[in-house]
């Protein structure tokens, strides 16, 4: 990738800025012409082939986050959202964070875990130790029920099992779950797990005279994570109103509350999560599964808590950490189908799932920095204003040059709403 034409692209128009990702080798003039014509849209003819019942495209804007340095390489992020100022903001986080030295980033295995569950086991010890003693028998079972995984290098690779006791204030019965640790290689995996669940069923309730009520994938993937971490020196937090260590410091209170108190916390995840699902969706990956995943995660200890840490060490530098489960894929559902998502990987430099898991957790920090940093300085709607009043002025029925004239009077006006943006229009 080339740099040097990506610079102060936020200034571009819409035509330079394409024409600057192609300088920039980061998409061919194939699809530059495809977003310019088409915006990167799916056609009748691949919708149709994905869902039932088509009958067309619900579009989100496709944009690209900048500065991103990850792991020493400086990364255009593309990201599909709705909200305004989450790529602003994700771009300014990297900014910052890539002045000092950027993300660093650990990616764990990428094992899913695949879980047979089953009821009406009348011996449960018995049938732990039948399940273990066939360790091998059920992991030549699940292979063979998918071999294509296995001739890529991965396959199942471990079993175990859990007991979950009965609940009788709940009356609930005890089941016996079965799981699985299956490497998916470069899919996410769900069809590779699920066959292979479904293959091994019949042997297990074989085995433990129980039923096999449930054979699928859980999306709760504690052995598919990844962790970012950056350190910025305090001087780069000062802004007018405060110096550097005080943004620090009320950084790490703000984390602090995040950590104890789980109605900041899911406001705070959110803004994890918008960084997150804008790649995902944009790579053509499950945000519904990913979803799931990590709120599951952020509530490990028994309570819901921060998905991100942010300390002082001794150096007195902001330091950030980011875990997350992230079963994300790069091959298969959509992924190869989608234009936007072929696009995206395009952007991306073609990256493995395992890279593609270091960006991710790196901009689910970066957004995570930007929106804290902001709400214990200026407060957030500062940084909205503009791309709130566009909305407005867009709602309002503005066209062309008439959108960026209403937003500036907007900003400036005492009450910015719908009301005020159509009183303006209707004077111009
Ligand atoms: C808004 O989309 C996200 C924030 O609410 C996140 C946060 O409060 O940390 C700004």
């Amino acid at each position: 990738m080339n740099t040097e034409y990506l610079a102060k692209f936020y200034k571009k128009t819409y035509t330079e800025k394409i024409d600057a990702l192609v300088k920039a080798e980061l998409l061919t003039e194939l699809q530059a012409d495809n977003l310019k014509n088409e915006g990167g849209d799916l056609g009748q003819d691949i919708g149709e082939h994905m869902i039932e019942n088509y009958i067309g495209n619900y579009s989100l804007p496709l944009g690209v986050a900048m500065n991103f340095l990850i792991d020493n390489q400086e990364t255009v992020v593309p990201m599909a959202i709705e909200e305004p100022s989450v790529i602003a903001a994700a771009s300014f986080a990297a900014k910052i964070i890539g002045s000092a030295g950027g993300f660093t980033t650990v990616v764990s295995e990428r094992m899913m875990i695949g879980q047979v569950t089953l009821k009406d086991v009348a011996d449960p010890s018995t049938a732990i130790k039948k399940i273990k003693n066939s360790r091998q028998e059920i992991l030549d079972q699940a292979n063979e029920a998918h071999p294509s995984i296995v001739k890529r290098g991965g396959g199942a690779k471990d079993l175990s099992v859990r007991l979950l006791e009965s609940d009788t204030s709940e009356n609930i019965p005890s089941f016996l779950v079965v799981h699985l640790h299956i490497d998916t290689q470069e899919a996410m995996g769900a069809n590779i797990v699920n066959t292979m669940m479904e293959g091994i069923a019949p042997y297990i309730e074989e085995l433990t005279g129980g039923t096999a009520l449930l054979r699928i994938l859980s999306n709760y993937a504690t052995e598919c994570t990844a962790t970012a971490t950056c350190t910025i020196p305090s001087y780069k937090l000062k802004t007018t109103n405060f110096s550097g260590e005080e943004v620090r410091d009320r950084i790490v209170e703000a984390a602090q509350v995040a950590w104890v108190d789980p109605y900041r916390a899911v406001t705070h995840n959110k803004g994890i999560m918008n960084g997150i699902d804008a790649v995902v969706v944009a790579s053509g990956n499950d945000w519904r599964a990913i979803e799931a995943g990590i709120h599951a995660y952020a509530a490990r200890s028994g309570q819901y808590r921060a998905l991100s840490k942010w300390h002082t060490n001794e150096k007195g530098d902001l330091v950030g950490t980011l875990t997350l489960p992230l079963p994300i894929g790069t091959v298969g559902g959509s992924i190869s189908i989608h234009p936007a998502a072929k696009l995206s990987r395009t952007l991306l430099q073609e990256p493995d799932a395992k890279r593609l898991e270091s960006i991710l957790v790196s901009v689910g920090l970066a957004q995570n920095f930007a929106a804290i940093r902001a709400l214990v300085t200026d407060g957030i709607q500062k940084g909205h204003m503009g791309l709130h009043a566009r909305s407005l002025a867009i709602s309002a029925g503005a066209k062309g040059a008439q959108v960026e004239k209403i937003a500036e009077a907007l900003k400036k006006a005492p009450h910015m709403n719908l009301q005020t943006a159509k009183d303006y229009l209707s004077k111009l």
